[in-house]
């Protein structure tokens, strides 16, 4: 059984998390794919996949819209599970995610998960840190994961 987990982070939120759950992966080989650095030709040989996302700006990386794109027909047949680091909830959130990824995606997906988010204020950019200043009045680091939902996908992609 060999497992991809595919993930874009900006400040380390998704990345951590990717990290995390690759370690508690116990029966299976796992390969740690950051889309950032890494242009995947194909996903042929993995069995399951797990996407990891951000949204910023109500919306989730570029390429990561662009990997489910290139690679929806293949991702179709594999089991994949999803997680979105966001701060938004239920609603909001599934309209976030409905937005950037595809209806096809989200429908095959065993689970799509939010584990929390957090803001890194020294990872942001000025412009990042005025906007998220103004908008939920944070100057420190925020942290607001949620481990049961870690455990969740790890017991879910165990199987
Ligand atoms: C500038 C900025 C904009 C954000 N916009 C949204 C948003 O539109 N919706 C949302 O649910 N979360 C939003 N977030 C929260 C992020 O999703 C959260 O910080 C997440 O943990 C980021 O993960 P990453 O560092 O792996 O990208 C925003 C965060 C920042 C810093």
């Amino acid at each position: 059984m060999r497992t991809a987990i595919i993930y874009i982070s900006k400040h380390g939120t998704t990345e951590k998390l990717a990290h995390t759950i690759a370690a508690h992966l116990t029966n299976t080989e796992v390969d740690l794919i950051n889309l950032k650095h890494h242009q995947l030709k194909s996903i042929d040989k993995y069995d399951q996949i797990i996407l990891g996302c951000s949204i910023h700006m109500g919306v989730t990386h570029k390429k990561t819209t662009n990997f489910c794109k290139k690679h929806l027909n293949i991702l179709l047949t594999k089991q994949l599970g999803i997680f979105v680091c966001c701060m938004e909830k239920s609603k909001i959130a599934q309209d976030q995610i409905a937005k950037s990824l595809p209806e096809k995606i989200l429908k095959h997906a065993k689970f799509i998960v939010l584990p929390g988010y957090e803001f890194l204020v020294d990872k942001m950019n000025f412009f990042e840190k005025i906007l998220v200043k103004k908008t939920i009045g944070a100057t420190d680091n925020i942290s607001k994961i949620n481990k049961a939902e870690i455990d969740f996908i790890v017991q879910n992609m165990q199987e």
